[in-house]
Order: structure tokens, then sequence, then C-alpha cells
């Protein structure tokens, strides 16, 4: 059967970083300051309804990740009961991986020893960057040096698996801003980094002062060598991508929980605005944190929409997010003008054809969503 994951949502934040548009809300802006005694008791809840909903087909869980949001914002012990929670309800699989997102500025070592010992086998520290111009443009509020400090605390509380998230291509950033960072990330000892090119996502303070002209815009050119130059440091590290935004140290470091989305496995989200997959159908919860917890109380289901999958739309996505793997598209996916374009691409050097797959080159990796548009027109 398809390997199940468990997403939790966990939508607190201590302050808005200007660059993001994830569904997460400050004490300020929940009624009362928020309810996070009270969001461990509705996500069980939720659990529960989860579990009936799936009845026979409620398994254990092969992957679970706590996300947000700034999950380490609540006390471990909460993270802890609603993993309780998970694993009454549905049971973990032998060797399950348990993934929290760790906020620098909120987790100690002591929340992640605690953590470790309560079964999560695997963190993921926001570092973002390593200089401090470049966190205050992102209004990151932790130092550098936090970051590093996070993650080597949670080697040291028995943690093999422990990723740095980082961000390049910030308004101001320079070549050597970037270095450093990598430098700083690959140092901190991780087994897996994920480097994303920053996204200005419409309707945040970061768009905001770009629209105003206070900060420039991103620059695609600059993107392209960050993003090249993250490639061959991380490699030459020994953590080899598998995913264009993902390397890790070995197979096993991998995410497995990411990699159910991308191979469109089966998922259910708990938490305001969750989203889940289930067997070809895909739902997500209503976004306000006091509206998901009304519903969940009240018994109701906390969906907001719902669609079936049909089959050229699972094909399409299969193929978006296939192809931007290191095990490659099963060419057998592509209709004849998708073939041809990937046999024109193989020839400009940025797909490899082998074995019935194609496999993006670094020049791919550079231009992965202009390779989707080409593969599905
Ligand atoms: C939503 S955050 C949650 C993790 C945690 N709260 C943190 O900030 O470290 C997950 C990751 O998404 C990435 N991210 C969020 N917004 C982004 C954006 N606009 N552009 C690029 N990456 C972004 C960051 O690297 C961040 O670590
Ligand atoms: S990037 Fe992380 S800490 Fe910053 S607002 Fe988004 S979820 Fe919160």
């Amino acid at each position: 059967m398809t390997p199940l994951g468990l997403y939790v949502h966990v939508p607190f934040c201590a302050a808005r970083c200007g660059y993001c548009d994830f569904n997460t809300y400050t004490a300020a802006e929940l009624p009362g300051g928020g309810d996070r005694t009270g969001f461990v008791a509705a996500a069980l809840q939720e659990l529960d309804r989860a579990a009936t909903t799936l009845g026979a087909a409620a398994r254990p869980a092969a992957t679970v990740f706590f996300g947000g949001g700034t999950p380490t914002l609540l006390p471990p012990d909460d993270l802890l009961a609603i993993l309780e929670g998970i694993r009454r309800r549905f049971g973990l699989e032998d060797r399950a991986e348990v993934t929290t997102e760790a906020n620098p500025e909120s987790v100690t070592s002591r929340a992640l020893a605690r953590l470790r010992e309560g079964g999560f086998t695997r963190v993921s520290i926001g570092m973002q960057h390593a200089a401090p111009h470049v966190l205050r443009v992102l209004d990151r509020v932790h130092t550098p040096g936090r970051a590093a400090a996070a993650a080597s605390e949670a080697r040291a509380a028995g943690f093999e698996h422990v990723s740095v998230d980082l961000i390049y291509g910030t308004p101001g950033e320079r070549a050597e801003d970037w270095a450093l960072t990598l430098d700083a990330a690959l140092a901190a000892g991780p087994d897996h980094v994920s480097a994303y090119g920053l996204e200005i996502e419409p309707g945040t303070a970061l768009a905001a002062r770009v629209r105003r002209g206070q900060l420039p815009p991103t620059d695609p050119d600059a993107m392209a060598d960050r993003q090249a130059e993250a490639d061959a440091a991380l490699s030459a590290a020994g953590l080899e991508w598998y995913e264009v935004a993902n390397h890790a140290a070995s197979p096993r470091a991998r995410c497995r929980h990411n990699l159910g989305y991308w191979k469109s496995h089966d998922w259910w989200g708990i938490g305001p605005g969750a989203h889940s997959h289930v067997a070809g159908e895909r739902w997500w919860n209503v976004k306000h944190p006091t509206d998901w917890a009304r519903r969940v109380a009240a018994g109701q289901s906390p969906a907001a929409g719902r669609e079936a999958l049909d089959p050229a739309v699972r094909r399409f996505e299969r193929i978006m997010l296939e192809v931007r793997l290191a095990e490659g598209l099963d060419l057998a996916l592509l209709s004849p003008a998708g073939r041809r374009a990937a046999e024109r691409l193989a020839r400009d050097g940025t797909l490899e054809l082998s074995g019935g797959r194609a496999v993006l080159t670094l020049r791919g990796r550079l231009t992965a969503d202009a390779v989707v548009r080409d593969l599905t027109d």
C-alpha cells in the first residue's frame, strides 16, 4: 500500500518574516493572543476524525512532519502529545521518520533532547542565511551563530538527521555573502540542506518594499549563479542533490516525508490551512486557526474545499514533481509531443535520458520551471 504521511501545521510565529506568506499568525493577530493549549486538543480531534474517515485504509504512518509556522513555539510536551495521538490512532511504521521544523531563536537544547527522547528522529532548522545584513532584510530575529548552535545542539541531543534551510537571492546579498552562508551551514554539520531561491510573494511586507522601490527585485541571473554555487559547494561536501532544492549526505538522509509529496503518495494534513492528498483526492482545511478549531470541536470537517484529481491532472502533476528528482521522470508519462521536447532538451544538455528516464543536468536544474513547461505543453 502507498506509504502514509501525516503533516501537522502549527500556525504560530513570534514575529512575521517580511518574505513569508505561509499560513501563520503572531499572538497579536489572534483573539486572546491565540489559544496554543487549545491547539493540541483540536489537533487530536482532527486526528480522531482522520482515523475514522480513513477507516480500513488507516495504517501506520511512514512519516510525520510538524511544520509551520513555528512548531518549536509550542512546549515539546505539546508536540509529543500530538505524536502520541498519532501513535495511538494510526501507529508508526518501524523506523518511521518524525521531523519537526525548528526556529533557531525558539528552540533550546533541552527541548531538542526531550523531542529526541519522545521519538522525533529529524529536525529541520530555519537558518536562512549567515550574513547579518541579509537576515535583517529577511526580518529574521536570530543571529547566524544561533542557527549553527541549534544544529550542533540537535546533534548533541542524538538526532542523526539534521537539516538546515537556506534562502539565496535576497536583495543586497553579494556572492561572498552566499559563499559564507554555504560554509557556515556546512560547518554546522547537517546531513541535509534545502536551498531555496527567495520568492517575493504578493501581499507580503517584502513585496511592498520592492513595489515602493525601497529594495530592488530579485535578479534572475544572480539567482541562477547562487543556485549553481550551492549545487557545487554542497555536492563537494558530500551532500548530493536528490531534488532540485534539496541535498542529502546519503539516501538515508533524504527527507522521506517530502519525497512522499513529490511522488504523489498519500498524506493527511492536520491543522489550519493544511492540505491532504489521499487516494487521488485532494482537500484543504479552512485557514484561520479559530475557524479550524471551532469546526473540529463541533465534529465538522475542517475542509474548505476538495477536488478529485482526474487522470490528466495527475499526469501533469507527476511530470512537474518527478522531473525535479534525481531519480528522474519516467518517460512513459510524457505525451508524444512531450517526448519530442525531452529529446530536444537532451540535445541542448538540459536533460539526460537513460533507462527510460529523464534526469535534469545542472543546466536543467537551473531552468527546471521552463523544462516542466516544455514537457507538458
Ligand atoms: C514556512 S518556513 C517554516 C519554518 C520556520 N518557521 C522558519 O522560518 O525557519 C519553511 C521554509 O520555507 C522557506 N521559505 C519561506 N518563505 C519563502 C520565500 N518567500 N522564498 C523562499 N523560501 C521561503 C524558508 O527557507 C523556511 O525555512
Ligand atoms: S519564515 Fe518561518 S518564522 Fe518566519 S513568518 Fe514564516 S513560518 Fe514564521
